[in-house]
């Protein structure tokens, strides 16, 4: 069995429904940061790592994502009429390539764990990433990348984490670990949205994994847990008792939890700020706004 991960699995079959309406017919992993959609952060993320091969675990829906990694020769043509050459070679980094892309629908919703082993049959016998493209990590060395690297070290399976405010445990994947201080954690225990008098600590599980494929024999068999779902945390605690090869990866960089509206807007700020074509009037724009005198428009309730 190769120790080298070149395939990811990204799941995006979820409706977004905390950003209705623009999400009833945009896929949320197509909405932008700044000019570029959520996925395809994750994709440059990816890529980096060494990943060549994608496998997008979709649903209904979800066909905007699949045109945006397709070629659009009219759009091409017209660019290339117009002699926007900056355009096409921006266009480039949205290119897949045959064979390097595949799209598996996820029939019913029973959660990410059941989302991952919808890919199962596309992975085989070899260790695989999985990204959530709703966790967008700014980071100098892109977060995948850091944790590849740390995996030749270690193997077996890793997950991105990052401390958390203890009264948010209950939206993660909450680790036990045996040092907190280590880059790679050793894992001892992992549950699903802990209430927080229940949480083993504040170490949370950021959309970020490397696993190995007994994780997907895992799931097979694997019953329902938090939320009447099928859980991927579930899978990889399995493999604490089974095999003890369980890290969290204490990764450098930002993130962004773009799953939520609050999360989204900081990141539009941020990496709007990052942009050097933007960053000037834009900065200029956030000083003014944030003065307490600028007259502000009205708060709207939704
Ligand atoms: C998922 C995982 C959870 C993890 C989180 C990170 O939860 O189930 O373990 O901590 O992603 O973003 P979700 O946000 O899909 O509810």
């Amino acid at each position: 069995m190769t120790n080298r991960v070149t395939k990811a699995v990204l799941p995006v079959a979820g409706f977004g429904t905390r950003f209705l309406p623009a999400t009833k017919s945009v896929p949320k992993e197509i909405l932008p940061l700044v000019d570029r959609p959520l996925v395809q952060y994750a994709i440059d993320e990816a890529r980096a790592a060494g990943i060549k091969e994608f496998i997008f675990v979709t649903s209904r829906g979800k066909s905007a994502l699949e045109d945006y990694f397709d070629s659009a020769p009219e759009l091409e043509q017209a660019l290339l009429d117009g002699k926007k050459h900056h355009l096409i070679e921006l266009l480039k980094q949205t290119n897949m390539g045959s064979g390097a892309v595949a799209y598996i629908r996820q029939q019913e919703r029973r959660g990410l764990g059941h989302a991952v082993w919808c890919a199962r049959r596309l992975i085989g016998d070899e260790p695989f990433a999985v990204i959530l493209p709703d966790d967008v990590i700014d980071a100098d060395t892109p977060c995948l990348q850091q944790m590849v690297e740390a995996y030749a070290e270690t193997g077996g399976n890793m997950v991105a984490a990052m401390e958390v405010e203890h009264s948010r445990v209950s939206s993660y994947g909450i680790l036990d670990v045996e040092d907190a201080t280590a880059a790679s954690m050793k894992v001892r225990g992992m549950v699903e949205k802990p209430q927080p008098e229940d949480a083993p600590s504040d170490m949370a599980v950021i959309g970020r994994y490397i696993l190995s494929p007994q994780v997907l024999t895992n799931l097979d068999s694997m019953d329902t847990g938090a939320g009447g779902e099928i859980q991927l945390t579930d899978a990889i605690a399995a493999e604490i008792g089974r095999s003890n090869n369980v890290y969290g990866y204490r990764f450098k960089g930002r993130r962004f939890d773009c799953g939520s509206k609050s999360g989204y807007l900081q990141a539009t700020v941020a990496f709007g700020m990052a942009r050097e074509d933007l960053r000037e009037e834009f900065e200029e724009f956030l000083r003014g706004y944030l003065q307490v005198d600028v007259p502000k428009p009205a708060m709207r309730a939704v």
